[in-house]
């Protein structure tokens, strides 16, 4: 099986679509980086990009089991292995970009990652990422059966230190680093839903997460201001308010998980029209109806 073909050997759009998604970042940097358009420190540069894209990727990775209940979408679990092994090689990268950085000198990079917390912190998210990446091939789920699906649980604990990794490394401004956060916030707040049997498929379950997914961001930003900073918190709390000096990360985890609740909106109407949730077709579609019941 390549990455752009399904079980049967035939081309598979989506899988296709995301494969080239996943290379485009990596193809732009070095592309950059040849053409020497990447600053005055350009390993510092590919580093910070590296790190983004990876927790990017992880983000999505995420973010496939709750939109595919959203949407009613079942395919759509056939990209999400490609995106966590996406994740995890830009944070091979990233490392790998790192210990250049460092002039090779891998003493000197173990013990920065053991006495700088937040590389530590980052170094355990990576081996988390490898613990999972190495797990995931066909033979491996068979073998764990169900303990995959339990391992595969610290998904959630592995990004949570990625967005601390981030939050530790912003010198000043940590407005992406919130958004992260929230988003990922978000993504465990609909598991956590499922978990509790909420409809993921109801427009107005999805907007009550949608206002908690925001508040946990409004929050995960206090507590980073008042731990880290000497910013009064009701300064930054205030700051939340005043729109047309910037949309604050919790208004945009909020336009996201509304934007979700409008998708299932539409998804359920359309199932209505059919008798049955709209997308679950055809064997697949079957099997996984079952699954989301
Ligand atoms: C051994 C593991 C790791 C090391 C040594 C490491 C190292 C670093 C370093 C040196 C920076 C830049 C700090 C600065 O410029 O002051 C950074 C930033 C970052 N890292 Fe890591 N990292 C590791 C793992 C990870 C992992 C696993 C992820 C995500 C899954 C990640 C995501 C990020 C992000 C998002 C940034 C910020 C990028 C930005 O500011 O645009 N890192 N990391």
């Amino acid at each position: 099986m390549t990455p752009w073909t399904d079980r049967a050997g035939r081309f598979a759009p989506l899988k296709a679509a995301t494969f080239a998604g996943t290379l485009v970042p990596g193809l732009l940097l070095a592309w950059w980086w040849a053409q020497d358009a990447l600053g005055p420190r350009p390993l510092t540069e590919a580093i910070h990009e590296t790190g983004d894209w990876a927790i990017r990727f992880l983000a999505m990775s995420l973010a496939v089991t709750p939109l595919r209940r959203i949407a009613q979408w079942p395919k759509l679990i056939n990209v999400r292995r490609m995106l966590g092994l996406a994740a995890l090689s830009y944070a091979l990268l990233h490392l790998l970009l790192y210990v250049a950085d460092q002039k090779w000198e891998l003493g000197k990079v173990a013990s920065e990652i053991a006495l700088r917390l937040y590389l530590t912190i980052g170094f355990v998210a990576l081996l988390g990422l490898v613990v999972l990446g190495s797990t995931s091939t066909d033979a491996m789920i068979r073998r764990l059966g169900k303990n995959w699906n339990r391992l595969h649980r610290i998904v959630y604990g592995i990004a949570a230190l990625a967005a601390v990794h981030f939050f530790m490394q912003t010198k000043a401004d940590v407005f992406e680093a919130t958004i992260v956060a929230g988003l990922t916030a978000l993504l465990m707040i609909y598991r956590l839903a499922h978990r509790f049997s909420l409809p993921l498929s109801s427009p107005a379950v999805l907007v009550g997460l949608a206002v908690a997914g925001a508040v946990a961001t409004a929050a995960a930003e206090l507590l980073w201001y008042g731990l880290a900073t000497g910013i009064p918190v009701s300064r930054v709390f205030a700051a939340n308010w005043h729109l047309a000096l910037q949309i604050r990360p919790m208004w945009w985890v909020l336009a996201v998980g509304l934007a979700a609740a409008v998708l299932g909106w539409i998804r359920s109407r359309a199932g209505e029209g059919k008798g049955r949730p709209a997308g679950l077709e055809g064997k697949t579609g079957r099997k996984a109806a079952r699954a989301m019941a």
